[in-house]
């Protein structure tokens, strides 16, 4: 809901209330947090108007903390943006870039710098469990500008203590959880890579002291980008703090001509007063909602088993024979082939760009592989990497000065490949027409898009933006032209893991580090923003490639069903029992998976804390739930668990605990709590159904 009176704006969703106003022509941060139902200025207004809780501050003008925007001309630095007028839009405007859907009212507020002859817009559209944010700046003057800074959004906390949760990590270790005590200065989470990066994610939390997984106020933040994105988070010498998300302009600035306007990504603002749990359930519900392709959302996934780990570069129509009639009759729905199927790729090192069929691997085409897939029961899926360029390639030998360069410099190789310069239009298009050539031709059902490198060699700020704008427009046509085909996120794992891609791919493959309890961490924290039909998880082999670690067989399955399950190994080698297997988890994740991906997650164990692995996932209506639990070693509790406090369920109902037959009623579930048995081994675990009776 908004709601305007006289010189105050007041925005409500379900949970939360965020207000600010307008004096002397400026505008100023008022309250942000639970829904009061009337509006309220807990900011205060004592002191000097420069130190005041701005809305959206500006560099130069007496505000010292991290500003939300920056605008440069030869003769200044700073702007002096005041308020003109606000407009309340039936609809969210169109800004250019993968943003939240749904036809939503959203407040306008106008703001103009008339030195600048700048025009500003702040958009502000609550949706029940969130607010999304975004701007708008329009050079209505005659000289060009340099935007050094422009933020999507700019928060501010009245003063206490707080923490954070940051989701840094690396390759095979993405998304980390990290918690910590907000201390003096400022916390930056950026990207400066092209890509959100596996070094950070474009998330962050904000605890007010004392908040737990349940219980205690967190507010989250997201950017919905997979370009450069800055998070700064500073807490001043009074203990006041502030938040800022927003793209990340690099060095140099990005000129807006006159006459030109730029629209920043918008940022998504979750509030709960239900702790971090409730936090990322008011996201899931966000994304899986107005984020995630409707085509797609809340639909069950296919199962697919994955070339990669067992075929590598070894692709050849008999090899993939073998490998489709090792995963027939196993409930598997889609074969995905990997890397390997085009150019001369037989190494890591050739043939990024060259996309038409590897002639001597497969003499005749994709066709007899599909047909056996079909024949099998199995749809079929393939590997892309459409932004990368191999210098060897025949692409590279005809289009050099396609991969991203600055002039007079030998580019950077990385992966011995180099990053398609996806600002211009022509490259978009030649990848489209290939793209669009092989889709046509076959009957493919899937694509798994990669990216495998950050960007190195970016001659200008403008061109980051421009390359993830050209990303964006490849995404679009082909969603356009091949709307049913599921294009699965990848990028070496999960380094652009963000709502930009998600808004397009409605799952992504989290990690290459497929070792049950690394993902199992993995997972739990990504869940913290993304929800679980958004991440792609696979049961893969033993010793694990990354970690060389042998965890059970059920083990790998119990994690990997919390999400999309997937599986990547030489199925037809393969022990009997553990075929088997494979044959009851895909059987029951049938079964599961409508509970899985849209139910309502609860985290009960932190692996990174607690030394297990637990998530409850209930149903909208409480009437299912399913619970996974993983321990990480057996010398500690032996068989028997600490008891499992369950939330979530309704307290007035009974719950069946399907696999042991147990009754107990959903109070009892979360008050005495729930035995868990385990075998006594490392990294055993259980999945456990409840139904209502
Ligand atoms: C990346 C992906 C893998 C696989 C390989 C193929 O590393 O994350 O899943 O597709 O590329 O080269």
């Amino acid at each position: 809901m908004i709601q305007v009176i006289e010189n105050k704006f007041l925005l409500t969703g379900k949970e939360y209330q965020y207000a600010f106003y307008v004096e002397d022509g400026k505008l100023y941060h008022a309250y942000y947090g639970a829904n009061l139902g009337v509006y309220y200025e807990s900011c205060g207004k004592e002191g000097y108007k420069v130190e005041l809780p701005k809305e959206y501050s500006e560099f130069g003008r007496g505000d010292f903390r991290p500003t939300a925007i920056v605008v440069r001309t030869n003769e200044s630095l700073s702007t002096d943006f005041r308020f003109d007028s606000y407009k309340i839009l039936d609809k969210k405007p169109s800004i250019g870039l993968p943003s939240m859907r749904g036809e939503k009212q959203t407040l306008a507020v106008v703001l103009k710098d008339l030195r600048l002859n700048l025009k500003l817009t702040l958009f502000y559209t609550p949706y029940e469990d969130g607010l999304v944010r975004s701007v708008l700046l329009e050079n209505n003057g005659k000289e060009a500008v340099v935007l050094d800074k422009i933020s999507s959004g700019c928060f501010e906390f009245s003063r206490g203590e707080y923490e954070t949760i940051d989701l840094c990590g690396r390759s095979n270790a993405e998304r980390q959880y990290s918690r910590e005590k907000l201390g003096n200065g400022v916390k930056k989470l950026a990207s400066s890579r092209g890509i959100t990066s596996h070094q950070t994610n474009c998330f962050m939390a904000l605890l007010k002291s004392g908040a737990e997984e349940e219980t205690g106020e967190v507010y989250g933040f997201n950017l919905i980008y997979s370009g450069n994105f800055n998070i700064e988070c500073e807490k001043d010498a009074y203990s006041r703090v502030r938040v800022i998300v927003g793209e990340n302009i690099l060095y140099g600035g990005i000129e807006l001509q006159a006459g030109e306007k730029y629209y920043t990504p918008e940022v998504v603002s979750v509030y709960s007063i239900d702790g971090i749990g409730g936090m990322s359930r008011n996201f899931h519900r966000l994304y899986r909602k107005y984020l995630i392709n409707p085509v797609f959302a809340d639909k069950i996934r296919p199962i697919v088993i994955n070339s990669w780990e067992s075929v590598v570069y070894n692709v050849g129509e008999e090899t993939l024979f073998e490998f489709i009639d090792g995963a027939k009759g196993l409930g598997i729905d889609m074969v995905v082939l990997d890397d390997g199927w085009f150019g001369e790729r037989d190494d890591e090192d050739r043939s990024l760009g060259d996309w038409y069929v590897h002639k001597t691997k497969l003499p005749n085409g994709l066709k007899p592989v599909i047909d056996r897939c079909h024949a099998s029961g199995m749809k079929f899926g393939i590997w892309f990497e459409p932004e990368a360029i191999s210098p060897n390639s025949d692409l590279y030998r005809q289009h050099p000065d396609w991969a991203i360069h600055t002039n007079g410099c030998e580019g950077v190789q990385m992966r011995n490949q180099f990053v398609l310069d996806f600002s211009n239009a022509n490259v978009v298009d030649y990848v489209y027409e290939c793209m669009k050539n092989i889709l046509e031709n076959n009957a493919i059902d899937y694509v798994k898009w990669d990216m495998n490198r950050s960007l190195t060699d970016v001659p200008n700020a403008k061109k980051y933006r421009d390359y993830t704008l050209g990303v964006y427009a490849l995404y679009n046509r082909l969603t356009a032209s091949f709307p049913n085909v599921l294009i699965e996120g990848c990028s070496t794992g999960g380094a652009r893991f963000d709502g930009g891609i998600l808004y397009y791919s409605p799952m992504i493959w989290t990690s290459d580090n497929t070792d049950a309890w690394c993902r199992a961490k993995i997972q739990y924290s990504t869940s913290l923003c993304y929800p679980l039909q958004s991440l792609s998880n696979h049961v893969s082999d033993v010793p694990n490639r990354q970690t060389k670690r042998s965890i059970d067989f059920e083990t790998r399955a119990n994690v990997a069903k919390f999400g999309c399950l997937g599986y990547e190994l030489h199925i037809a080698n393969e022990k009997e029992e553990n075929r088997e297997l494979v044959k009851r988890q895909t059987a029951e994740y049938k079964k599961d998976a409508d509970l899985i991906l849209t139910g309502d997650l609860y985290r009960l164990r932190n692996p990174y804390i607690d030394g297990a692995f637990s998530e409850l996932v209930v149903s909208e209506d409480k009437t299912r739930a399913i619970l996974v639990y993983v321990r990480e070693s057996s010398v500690l509790y032996a068989q028997k668990e600490k008891k499992l406090l369950l939330k979530g369920l309704d307290e007035n109902q009974k719950y069946l605990v399907q696999e042991t037959g147990e009754i107990f009623t959903g109070k009892a579930l979360h008050y005495i709590g729930l035995e868990i048995v385990l075998e006594r081994m490392d990294y055993s675990s259980t999945t456990l159904h409840l139904t209502k009776v």
